[in-house]
């Protein structure tokens, strides 16, 4: 069980500064402010939602459902408050808007050094289905792609 002074609710445009530094401390290819308000102006498949204590962004969690697929963007908790449940609670918020929004199955891509967001992923039902070689433009290093049935996974509920 996550901690009861965190909350989580709709990213708005004013979380934007906190979510910046959270994505800062947490990629080596950060999004940008611009990519951000794109996402929540201007891209109807997409929700984001943020995870908050005492008024701070602590982290957040992104997909875009387009018809009965989800696919996560991100997500990310800022370092001094990971090993708290946060990003596992963040997916399982997202899991349980994606459904309501009409998604049937959830899809990601994770670099194949990163094994804290693969055993996260793990824990909520996702297998591996593939790889996509030199996915990410930083270092090259392949991508491992995920799915998960919504229906045999758990969201918040
Ligand atoms: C991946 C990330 C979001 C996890 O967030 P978190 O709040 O620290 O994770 P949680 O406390 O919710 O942990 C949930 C599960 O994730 C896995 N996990 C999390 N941190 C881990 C670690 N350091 N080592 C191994 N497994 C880990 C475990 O399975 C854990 O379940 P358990 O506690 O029952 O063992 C966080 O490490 C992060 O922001 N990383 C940088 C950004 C990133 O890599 N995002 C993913 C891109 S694909």
């Amino acid at each position: 069980m996550v901690e009861e002074d965190i909350h989580f609710r709709l990213m708005k445009v004013e979380d934007i500064p906190g979510i910046l530094e959270v994505e800062h401390q947490s990629f080596t290819t950060p999004w940008t402010a611009d990519a951000f308000y794109n996402e929540l102006i201007n891209n109807h498949f997409a929700y984001y939602i943020i995870a908050e204590m005492e008024h701070k962004v602590v982290g957040y969690c992104g997909v875009w459902v387009i018809v009965d697929e989800a696919h996560i963007t991100n997500v990310a908790v800022h370092p001094e408050y990971r090993g708290r449940k946060i990003g596992e609670y963040l997916m399982r918020h997202i899991i349980s808007l994606s459904m309501m929004y009409g998604a049937a199955k959830m899809t990601l891509e994770v670099r194949v050094s990163n094994r804290s967001a693969q055993n996260l992923y793990k824990k909520l039902g996702f297998t591996e289905h593939g790889i996509r070689k030199g996915y990410y433009t930083d270092n090259h290093e392949d991508a491992i792609i995920m799915w998960v049935n919504l229906d045999e996974t758990k969201g918040i509920n």
